[in-house]
């Protein structure tokens, strides 16, 4: 939208040196139309989730002095969630840290947030983002990146109050909405997350975020022909999405099937937009793939050789640790493609790291994602008791990790599946009264349920 019609470039901003306005009228410091149309482009590709992030290297070449569009380079590449992310950014973030002298307080606040974020300081990064959300609130591009960080961190308050924060400032912007509805969504405001979503996509149909926010709220209410009715109705749109949220999203649209108990849906859903079809060494596309195959077999579905064929491409995560939420997944399909050698160098690498870990992450890695990782090794080995004793007492803190909701469940799941493996029906019968009084329409609940109740019933007559 901004980057086709929004161009507004104003010569001379500053008295020292040349700078113009981008499409939200925020001084760009460069001389260069060309830089400015590109850095539209690229927070345009950024708030749609689109996937021609990289035009963003056009404004780089145009004016490779440009403070701010080396670090929006950097953080392209960061976003991208390749093994060699960081090698690829760190150019640009110190050609953006070159460059800061002629560089206006925005883009400085900026480029000190990517450098946090290249150092794995998301608490840093978020910092700089709040005020830049403080003092120049229509960059939504610096907001976006704040939420990204805020999941990552587990701080779902911190994803709205961003939002709150400059909505004021962007209510014309049909982006804005989706940010808002996300941050409401993972703060269990359900019925005004919709709304602000709905809103968002009767401004601008094509916004696979408010798409996407929309899907949380149903999945969570367990409105499931209506999530599958939403995003098929939409799914036209996704094809220049961002091919790791594509994928993401019909994870999304399997999970309502996969409620359902319409496993062959689920499967081809995989086949057809999950695995492979955008970039296999992509922490996103891989992580969206493990969540569902383990979903899968859960339920007692065959998935073939497909654990294998994901990790083929997980070799270079075994040293990263940049999500904790991440790590878990990797390490469950290590040990279910039968790569145990590759599960335990990951385990001690986790354990490595989380001595050396920045000190606000420090806990989370010590005393949750630790265990967490040796509860899911555990239950992929089929030792139930061992995936109970390590996965129960961090349950609760698992949010520390990352992720969603929605995909943190997973966990639950796990556990859960863990705990009717061993026999412990109270326990099971606890989480799952949760479960069903939270979306009493699903069979897979009801069945596990009156199967946990039976089965207490059967012990305590015998
Ligand atoms: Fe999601």
């Amino acid at each position: 939208m901004f980057a086709s019609i929004g161009v507004y470039p104003k010569l001379s901003c500053g008295l020292l040196s040349a700078c113009m306005k981008d499409s939200q009228e925020l001084e760009i410091s460069t001389d260069s139309l060309e830089a400015v149309t590109s850095v539209n482009r690229f927070v345009d590709e950024l708030l749609g989730v689109g996937n021609n992030a990289q035009v963003i290297l056009k404004a780089v070449e145009a004016d490779p002095a440009c403070a701010i569009a080396n670090a929006q380079v950097a953080a392209f590449y960061l976003f991208f969630g390749k093994s060699e992310a960081l090698t690829l950014a760190t150019p640009y973030l110190e050609a953006a840290k070159e460059n800061l002298a002629q560089a206006n307080e925005r883009e400085k606040l900026f480029v000190s947030a990517i450098e946090a974020w290249a150092n794995r300081d998301l608490q840093q990064a978020i910092a700089f983002h709040e005020i830049i959300g403080d003092r120049y609130p229509r960059d939504l591009a610096s907001v976006h990146i704040c939420q990204y960080h805020q999941r990552n961190i587990g701080n779902s308050q911190g994803l709205l109050q961003i939002a709150e924060k400059v909505f004021s400032a962007n209510q014309e912007n049909p982006y804005m909405y989706g940010i808002l509805a996300f941050g409401l969504e993972e703060c269990h405001h359900l019925a005004e997350a919709e709304a602000a979503a709905r809103k968002a996509v009767e401004m601008k149909r094509h916004n696979p975020w408010a798409h996407h926010a929309v899907a949380h709220v149903l999945e969570t209410q367990g409105r499931l022909e209506e999530g599958i009715a939403w995003m098929e109705s939409f799914a036209d749109t996704w094809e220049n999405t961002n091919l790791a949220f594509y994928t993401h999203l019909w994870w999304h649209t399997a999970l309502y099937h996969l409620d359902a108990d319409n496993f062959h849906q689920v499967v081809e859903i995989y086949d057809q937009h999950i695995w492979g079809r955008g970039e296999k060494d992509s922490a996103r596309e891989q992580i969206n793939a493990i969540s569902l195959l383990l979903r899968l077999e859960l339920r007692g579905v065959d998935v073939g050789s497909r654990w294998q064929e994901i990790a083929a491409y997980l070799y270079p995560r075994l040293h990263e640790h940049a999500i904790a939420f991440l790590d878990l997944q990797y390490i469950y399909a290590l040990v279910r493609a039968g790569k145990d050698d590759w599960a335990t160098q990951m385990l001690e690498s986790i354990q490595d790291y989380a001595t050396r870990a920045l000190p606000y992450t420090r806990k989370t890695w010590q005393e949750v994602a630790l265990p967490a990782a040796k509860g899911m090794i555990a239950h992929a080995q089929g030792d139930w008791q061992m995936a109970i004793a390590q996965l129960e007492p961090v349950l609760p803190e698992l949010y520390s990790t990352g992720g969603s909701h929605a995909q943190r469940d997973l966990f639950e799941q796990v556990y859960l599946d863990a705990l009717i493996h061993a026999s412990k029906y109270h326990k099971a019968v606890n989480i799952l009264e949760k479960r069903h009084a939270a979306r009493n329409n699903i069979p897979l609940i009801q069945r596990q349920l009156a199967n946990a109740y039976t089965q207490l019933k059967a012990s305590t007559s015998s």
